[in-house]
């Protein structure tokens, strides 16, 4: 964070929502926000018996929570289909007709799916995955382009009780292959490709790349976006247009068991490994629906637009679930929003009259840099509510955001979650939290968070600890898929019975959060989670490569930077175009976003004496070019002098 950066901080400024925004609100008023929040720890059975009644089950409860920890059931004996609450609901309170996705494509074209047209086109797909034989449980792995057949996809899954596992287009064949792998999937759902930059992603070719490592799937639908000729194996792979035409468009949504599940999403950890996270039905869907209806105020008049990917947890969350089970209208964009220019996320506010735009602090920082002038020329007076997810927003992203997007009138909601916790579980509540600029403020309906010292005490205000939550809640991941041991040893084994986020924060005396990253080896790239380990693996995969050591060093636009220290193999020497394969190797083994900005050859890393890699050493050299902390257990300290002269170079 710059110097200007903290001083705006320091001054602390507080913006309270205007009495216009708070008079329609659901919760005006800071005493209904904190009788309500004391109800949802107090008597969580009663505060989501109460919220669960919104929604449609097919079988109602007996229990509400049923938990051992870390083992949580919500909504026990309940029987619900997720997608028809999604879709088929809508035709009955009146929504049919009611723009559900208004889609625009990267090239500029535009299409709206009604509700009646978005469950006629979930039906229909829900009837070819059943022809292809995909059964309650079976694992579907999803990687397309923004089309509303992505969501339609995951829709259709959800319908008939297929698990699907969504991975984001960026992501390279080889991680297609490891996912397919670790989630055993029997069909694919794709694209020919997608727009991104004016250029044609091939997301079948990736596939047919992972179907050579992973062998196990028997079925792959194509979606046709571009209409470019791709290779499709007979009895393998169809085209969705041809399958559809076989099938009816009628459907009957069979309810599942509350704790069924609904998708397995991979995230990175600590290690080199990603993790499934799974999620089940009712307390997902009870989560991202509450959140949506009371952090972002839906109302029925509102135009949404979430700019996430759907192949992130904020792309289930709030492009998919929370959004259509809210009979939300909302904008869905295909491609990159400097395309053509940084003017293109503002034609759309203006073009579709968005009124609630939730958006990453990377891409607020790129428009900062880009200019003022791309949406000085634009009218975007629809909008009334802002929000941003991802990472920590600088207070220097969050007041031109709030000025020059928001006009001084839209309040911001920094709303604070993780793949893990299925939906939003700090933030401010638009109608009454007073926000500043770099909290998060305070927790959602039914989050217990705390900040706990190492010895489990709770920090005192302005205090800096672990960030965890002391209860569960409905949206909560029920464990990483096929490794209930990783899930207890990752999330539960800190304090016992409480749930450690992997978060810094502190909490100041109002009581609100301040986070302030990660406390893994976990770095956050652009808003999206990038393990150490796991782009130091890519680089070991790599001929040259004896060893490499990967830290984060603070980045303007992407919040981190990758910076990676390689030592080479014998007979390899370290050079400007062995620089350049190692970064597309790793592009090629992980995806593009994991690509280090700097690769810095060193003939040795800095180890103790037991040869572990001294991460801290690396992360001190990046940012300060010293080292200040001890370094006795340091085995050669000479090392950190070839280092420091790397670094200059
Ligand atoms: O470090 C936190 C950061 O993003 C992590 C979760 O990443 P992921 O599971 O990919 O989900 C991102 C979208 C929900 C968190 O552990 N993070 C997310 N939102 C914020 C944040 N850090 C600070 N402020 C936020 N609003």
């Amino acid at each position: 964070m710059s110097k200007k950066s903290q001083n705006v901080a320091s001054v602390e400024l507080e913006f309270k929502p205007a009495r216009k925004f708070s008079k329609k609100a659901r919760i005006s008023s800071l005493a209904q926000y904190k009788q309500l929040h004391r109800e949802s720890i107090k008597k969580p059975a009663t505060f989501w018996a109460r919220e669960a009644k919104e929604l449609l089950w097919q079988k109602k409860w007996s229990k509400v929570l049923d938990w051992k920890a870390p083992n949580a059931k919500w909504f026990v004996g309940g029987k619900i289909n997720v997608c028809e609450n999604c879709v088929d609901s809508h035709l009955i309170n009146g929504r049919a007709n009611k723009a559900a996705i208004i889609w625009e494509g990267e090239p500029g074209e535009s299409r709206t799916l009604t509700y009646r047209q978005l469950h006629r086109e979930v039906c229909q797909f829900a009837n070819v995955l059943l022809a292809k034989g995909i059964k309650s449980k079976d694992r579907v792995l999803i990687y397309m382009p923004m089309v509303p057949e992505a969501a339609i996809a995951m829709l259709a899954c959800a319908r008939i009780g297929a698990v699907h596992s969504v991975v984001f287009g960026g992501f390279s064949a080889e991680s297609i292959a490891d996912r397919l792998e670790d989630c055993k999937a029997k069909a694919v759902i794709t694209s020919d490709g997608g727009y991104r930059r004016g250029s044609v992603v091939p997301l079948k070719a990736n596939v047919d790349e992972a179907l050579k490592k992973y062998k196990g799937v028997e079925t792959v639908i194509v979606y046709q976006r571009i209409g470019e000729k791709v290779t499709m194996k007979n009895g393998r792979d169809v085209y969705w247009h041809d399958e559809v035409a076989k099938v009816s468009d009628q459907h009957i949504a069979k309810g599942f068991d509350s704790e069924h599940p609904l998708f397995i999403l991979y995230t990175s950890g600590s290690t080199g490994k990603p993790k499934g996270i799974l999620h089940t039905s009712g307390g997902y869907l009870m989560g991202t629906y509450a959140t949506t209806k009371y952090i972002f105020d839906m109302q029925d008049d509102d135009v949404y637009w979430c700019t996430a990917d759907v192949g992130w947890i904020t792309g289930h969350s709030y492009i998919v679930y929370g959004p259509l089970a809210n009979g939300a209208t909302q904008v869905m964009y295909e491609g990159a929003p400097n395309f053509p220019d940084f003017g293109r996320f503002w034609d759309i506010v203006e073009k579709y009259k968005v009124s609630i735009f939730y958006t990453a602090p990377t891409a607020i920082r790129a428009f900062i840099k880009a200019g003022d002038q791309f949406p000085e020329a634009r009218d975007l007076s629809s909008l009334r509510l802002l929000g941003t997810v991802g990472e920590p927003i600088n207070p220097e992203a969050w007041m031109w955001y709030h000025k020059k997007i928001g006009g001084g009138r839209c309040p911001i909601v920094d709303t604070w979650w993780q793949t893990e916790t299925g939906a939003i579980m700090i933030s401010p509540l638009p109608g009454c939290t007073p926000t500043k600029p770099g909290t998060a403020t305070l927790p959602f309906f039914g989050v217990d968070a705390a900040i706990l010292d190492e010895t489990g005490q709770e920090c005192r205000a302005g205090e800096g600890g672990k960030l965890v939550i002391r209860q569960p809640w409905p949206s909560m991941l029920r464990s990483i898929y096929g490794d209930k041991k990783r899930y207890r040893d990752t999330y539960w084994s800190d304090y016992k019975g409480v749930y450690t986020a992997g978060d810094g924060a502190r909490k100041d005396k109002k009581g609100n959060f301040w986070i302030t990253g990660r406390l893994d080896d976990v770095l956050n790239v652009s808003g999206h989670r990038l393990g150490t380990a796991e782009v130091e693996s890519a680089l070991v995969s790599h001929d040259s490569v004896a060893e490499a050591a990967v830290v984060g060093r603070p980045h303007e636009i992407k919040g981190q930077g990758v910076v990676a220290f390689v030592s080479l193999k014998g007979k390899f020497t370290g050079s400007d175009d062995l620089n350049k394969e190692l970064r597309n190797h790793v592009g090629k083994v992980i995806g593009a976003i994991a690509k280090p900005d700097e690769i810095h050859f060193t003939t040795a890393l800095p180890k103790t004496r037991s040869g572990k890699i001294m991460r801290r050493l690396l992360k001190e050299l990046v940012a300060t070019g010293e080292v200040t902390g001890n370094v006795t257990t340091l085995e050669d300290v000479e090392v950190i002098k070839s280092l420091q002269e790397s670094l200059k170079k």
